[in-house]
């Protein structure tokens, strides 16, 4: 009698584990699917937005919207550093990550699509 109730206990116990396991596994899956998702659309945006040939006039005009409050005027720096020679420092794809990314606060992420983008590298580059 005791040994069947104890072994009872024990395959609760089993199936209560697999359960578990079973949760946790998929939990991972979900979090390895929004990665891959993620980490192929960072990619596809990268790749569009370096694919383009944007316009300094467009970019500069962009910047003087979006930037110059931190960046300064002529973007020779304010809160934010200035940014003359941030194309010798910083290769495209570092900047787009800069830009969009919103990992170094203060400065916001910005939702920019890939043709302003474009304008914004071309507008940089422009300082050198
Ligand atoms: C709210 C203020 C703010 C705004 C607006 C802002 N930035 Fe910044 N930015 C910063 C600060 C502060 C840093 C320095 C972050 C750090 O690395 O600690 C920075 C860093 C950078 C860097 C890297 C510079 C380096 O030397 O590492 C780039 C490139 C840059 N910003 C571009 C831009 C562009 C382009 C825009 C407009 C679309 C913009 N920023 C808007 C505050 C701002």
């Amino acid at each position: 009698m005791s040994t069947s109730s104890s072994s009872a206990a024990e395959r609760n116990f089993k199936r209560e584990f697999l359960n578990i396991l079973f949760i946790v596994f998929v939990v991972l899956l979900i979090c390895f699917f929004i990665f891959f998702v993620n980490h192929h659309e960072n990619n596809k945006y990268i790749i569009e937005t370096l694919e383009l040939n944007g316009s300094a006039e467009e970019g500069d005009a962009l910047f003087k919207i979006n930037c110059v409050g931190c960046h300064g005027i002529s973007a020779r720096g304010l809160v934010g550093p200035d940014l003359h020679t941030i194309t010798k420092r910083m290769n495209d794809k570092e900047i787009i990550k800069q830009v969009t990314g919103g990992l170094t606060p203060p400065m916001p992420s910005f939702e920019i699509d890939p043709v302003n983008m474009s304008n914004l590298l071309k507008y940089l580059h422009s300082l050198e």
